[in-house]
């Protein structure tokens, strides 16, 4: 495939109901009103030259140089801030203007360095583009006069330079960064001639900047640039694919030369993005072919022993004759496996095939049960479908967002740049988090309430935000009459008008003062379009699911469903965490959330299966590392992930791994669950297959492969050849023939072809005969479970309380430049910006306990104890620590607890009791991770497989 190039209309689409029609060169064209004759022309395939216009910003009208000329009208409009206007007849040629065009090249080109052949934008560069269209020769002014080319160029930022010397201070990049991504860390400073773009006043790597790349994709020549295309040239074909980290799932071109990527460049026509990307998906893909990538499978018996490399072929057939020699020994359940977020839909959905069919058994998990099964539980339960309300792009109608437990800033951020853009244009903000997250105080965002409230207490707060609706009369009762079960209704309204709900009450609990809460409530409920996003600090509690519930409740008692610009929207944590749940990755579910003991549904696999499957549920991951401990579950394949690091209690995964005698990992690199592994298959990058991911809006995008797998085979390959060698033989030859398996066995799914996905971009399940298209928004004009059901939230506090001893709790989280357990983003320059784990931690507590800032400190919890820096900070309150799990030498969840969601499993990650102390040396565990490594790596040398 050649170098895809976009088509760059100048000033963004405007959506109108009245169209307008009007001639540009003799040609007819209609476009909806307010659109400039800029794009007009462009819609009619007539460029017009230009410099300061692209089509991602509002138009500016700086260049001068896309001016036209307007039957009946004086002078020379700029087209790309001249609206189209009915009748009008456009000249976008004519000798005045092509003198008129040529003058101002040749002011830029005489104050611009001549090195265009050399330059690495060579080809690429809007500038050389625009003195060819011109047909600039030769510059009349010579180069001898006052010009901006002093020598000097910002190369701090990991991943692009910047050279003044090339900038014709268009400020494509000051705009992108205010109106792309809505950090405002860009200035023109200076007048006139002495104007000049600065990153306030500092290098770009001190600087605001968050490195979203925005302004270098705006840039129209060299002066931003990737300093990957500086060392590896221009790319030469273009792949385009979806981002492999959060749940965003921005979609990108993958610029290639040869198989050596290039630079990624979000794709302008991706449904979730729009164009935009963070910092890790334009810039952190390094990793994929990182030298620690292990590319030959390897065996040992015992996992002491050094790795044995081996052949494909020993590697597969080893595990499998190991499974089945544990199952004859153990029995049928004394095996199983994890699916991988990571991995494609169409690979999960062939990892729980295998262990259904194969191993016979439903001992299948996923990730999500970390971090968002609540979501599963509790939506399903309320208004009958797993999964978030709404597209991204609803939130261009809410009046009303509510964030809850979620920073999306670092976790989601090109979500939260769409999100910024429209609190700019004046959408309220409800910040409920215990930590002052960005969102609650950013460039042009203010929250309107701040709700801090203590971790533990979220099921308390939701109840009192409803109880303010309920008694103070603001329940949509049309909406609760026709949509949802009265009966239900009825109970919940009692109980929520219960005193002890009320926000007086609970302000002990919360410690958020009573009438802000009311104040939240009043502006949710009566506000217009209100939405409620929310992420891991709503699920990972003891009360997760109970909380997804209240949400679903308020929502519902406010009529805040079912249409543009409400709904409850999670915003999930890996690119493919919502597909992974999707593809029956859970114990007790098939693909599409059926449970097993269904018979009808039991009956519709074993038919296409040919196979008998079992119709209880399996074991959860917790159960299965209990088991193991217990000695009945004795192996363990894991395609992805990596639980040493992930999971709560290190030590009792470590122990449950270390107990069982066959674990098989499949993963890019050598992980901390690999020192447990007997069997490694080397895995592939999502540059290495194709396939697809769901992101957290329920959408449906391609991964396409632009390099072979670098190990031979991708992770969908490798699980066929698994699944054959344990007698269970598979047969596809892309993985397209999995995804018509999927349609064909998963009602939401019936719909999906990779065929409909190449011609539309792609979709949002469901996808069947009623909706051809894809569901941006679920649940208009009635519930999928049929009546939306209110369920009773009683508010129980957690087993895990502060004590003398434990006096602190600490809540966990991620950061912008790190993701997850940081195998992948360790890998890369990010590091930069965070090259260990911290624990943020208030003046007063610091203070109290004698912590100046850096200084070594202790924390401990009945779980364990690690060591970490300390870094004194106001975003957090008082009695409130917090840290991040991207280091593996960090340990964070081995002071993480056993605790977890009644009714999931789900881990108690947001709420420990812990103890802050200085401390001398790193902790007891630490050090023996830091053995544990050198073993690992001594190990590895023996193989010589680093
Ligand atoms: S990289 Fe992003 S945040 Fe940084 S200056 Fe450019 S647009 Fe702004
Ligand atoms: S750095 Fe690039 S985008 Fe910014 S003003 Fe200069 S030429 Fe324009
Ligand atoms: S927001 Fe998420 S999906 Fe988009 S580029 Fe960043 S990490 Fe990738
Ligand atoms: S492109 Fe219109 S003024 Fe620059």
């Amino acid at each position: 495939m050649a170098l895809i190039q976009e088509t760059d209309y100048g000033t963004p689409l405007r959506v109108a109901e009245t169209m307008v029609t009007l001639e540009v060169d003799g040609n007819p064209v209609t476009v909806p009103a307010g659109t400039s004759i800029m794009r007009a022309a462009v819609e009619a395939g007539i460029p017009v030259p230009k410099l300061c216009a692209t089509d991602s910003l509002q138009a500016f009208g700086s260049c001068r140089l896309c001016l036209v000329e307007i039957e009946g009208r004086r002078g020379t409009p700029a087209s790309c801030t001249t609206p189209a206007e009915p009748g009008m007849k456009v000249r976008t040629q004519s000798p005045k203007l092509a003198r008129m065009r040529r003058g101002m090249m040749e002011l830029y080109i005489s104050d611009h360095p001549l090195d265009c052949l050399t330059c690495s934008a060579n080809g690429n560069c809007e500038l050389q583009d625009m003195a060819g269209v011109v047909g600039l020769r030769e510059v009349r002014y010579g180069y001898e006069g006052a010009n901006h080319l002093e020598p000097g160029k910002d190369t701090s930022n990991p991943y692009f330079s910047f050279e003044p010397s090339k900038c014709i201070v268009c400020s494509r990049c000051v705009r992108a960064c205010e109106e792309v991504q809505g950090t405002f860390a860009l200035t023109i400073e200076g007048r006139g001639f002495a104007s000049k773009v600065s990153a306030g006043g500092t290098d770009f790597l001190n600087s605001e900047c968050v490195s979203c790349g925005a302004c270098v994709q705006a840039c129209p020549t060299a002066t931003l640039i990737e300093k990957s295309v500086t060392e590896k040239g221009q790319g030469d074909r273009s792949v385009v694919t979806t981002c492999a980290y959060c749940g965003v799932g921005c979609s990108f071109k993958a610029e290639l030369r040869g198989n050596e990527v290039v630079r990624m460049v979000p794709y302008k026509d991706g449904q979730a993005n729009h164009g935009h990307s963070c910092v890790k998906g334009r810039f952190a893909w390094g990793y994929a072919t990182h030298k620690d990538r292990i590319l030959k499978p390897m065996i040992r018996a015992q996992i002491t022993d050094p790795w044995r490399e081996v052949t494909w072929e020993e590697a597969i057939s080893h595990a499998a004759s190991e499974f089945k020699r544990i199952q004859a020994k153990y029995g049928r359940d004394s095996i199983g496996g994890i699916t991988s977020s990571r991995c494609t839909d169409e690979e999960t959905y062939l990892v729980q095939k295998m262990i259904r069919a194969a191993f016979g058994n439903n001992n299948v998990d996923t990730c999500a049960r970390v971090c968002h099964s609540p979501t599963g539980y509790g939506l399903k339960n309320t208004f009958g479908t797993s999964a978030g309300t709404q597209d991204f792009d609803s939130v261009d109608a809410a009046d009303v967002i509510m964030v809850i437990g979620a920073n999306p800033t670092d976790a989601h951020p090109v979500f939260a740049s769409h999100m910024k853009h429209r609190l700019r244009e004046g959408a309220r903000l409800i910040v409920v988090d215990p930590r002052r997250i960005d969102l609650v105080e950013t460039p042009h965002v203010k929250a309107d309430y701040h709700l801090p409230l203590r971790p533990g207490s979220n099921v308390a707060m939701i109840n009192a935000l409803a109880h303010v609706v309920v008694t103070e009369g603001l329940v949509a009762e049309s909406f609760v009459k026709e949509r949802c079960d009265l009966a239900a209704f009825e109970q919940w309204r009692q109980f929520i008008s219960e005193e002890r709900n009320s926000p007086e009450n609970v302000e002990r609990v919360t410690g958020v003062p009573a009438a802000d809460v009311r104040a939240a409530a009043r502006l949710y409920a009566t506000g217009g379009n209100s939405a409620i996003y929310y992420g891991l600090g709503v699920t990972e509690h003891s009360q997760g699911s109970t909380m997804v519930i209240g949400m679903a409740n308020l929502a519902m008692a406010t009529g805040n469903l079912g249409r543009r610009g409400v709904g409850i929207n999670p915003l999930r944590g890996q690119n493919n965490v919502q597909g992974s749940c999707d593809m029956g990755s859970f114990p007790h579910e098939f693909s599409g959330y059926r449970h097993v003991s269904d018979d009808a549904v039991r009956q519709l696999f074993e038919h296409a299966w040919q196979v008998a499957l079992q119709g209880e549920p399996g074991l959860r991951i917790s159960n299965m590392l209990d088991a193991a401990c217990d000695g009945t579950f004795k192996g363990l394949y894991v395609q992805g992930e990596d639980i040493v690091q992930s999971d709560p209690n290190t030590q009792h995964v470590s122990a449950g791994l270390a107990a069982m005698e066959c674990v098989v990992v499949q993963d890019l690199f050598l992980n901390e669950t690999a020192s447990y592994a007997h069997v490694f298959l080397p895995g592939s990058s999502f540059l290495e297959k194709d396939g697809t991911f769901i992101n957290a809006e329920r959408r449906i995008g391609r991964v396409r492969q632009a390099i072979p797998p670098m190990a031979g085979y991708a992770d969908w390959e490798i699980t066929l050849k698994l699944s054959e060698a344990l007698g269970y033989p598979m047969h596809y030859n892309h993985p397209s023939e999995i995804m018509d398996e999927i349609a064909r066995l998963t009602p939401t799914f019936a719909g999906v072809t990779y065929e409909k996905l190449d011609r539309l971009g792609s979709v949002q399940w469901p996808c069947n005969e009623k909706a051809p298209e894809g569901t941006p928004v679920m649940h208009v004009g009635g519930f999928v479970r049929g009546k939306g059901r209110f369920m009773i939230t009683e508010f129980i506090p957690t087993d895990e309380r502060t004590t003398d001893r434990f006096p602190l709790i600490l809540t966990t989280g991620r950061i912008l430049s790190q993701y997850n357990v940081g195998a992948q983003t360790r890998r890369t320059e990010n590091n930069v910006w965070h090259d260990q784990d911290v624990l943020e931690i208030h003046p007063w507590d610091a203070e109290n306990r004698g912590i100046n800032d850096g200084d070594l400190v202790s924390l401990t919890s009945r779980a364990g104890d690690i060591t970490l820096p300390a870094r004194i900070s106001e975003r957090m309150q008082p009695g409130v620590v917090y840290t991040t799990f991207h280091h593996a030498m960090t340990g964070a969840n081995v002071v993480t607890t056993e605790f977890s969601d009644w009714a999931t499993s789900c881990p108690e990650y947001k709420v420990t009791a812990v103890q802050v102390q200085l401390a001398k040396r790193m902790s007891a565990w630490q050090e023996q991770y830091r053995e544990q490594r050198r073993i690992t790596t001594q190990i590895l040398s023996q193989t010589g497989a680093d």
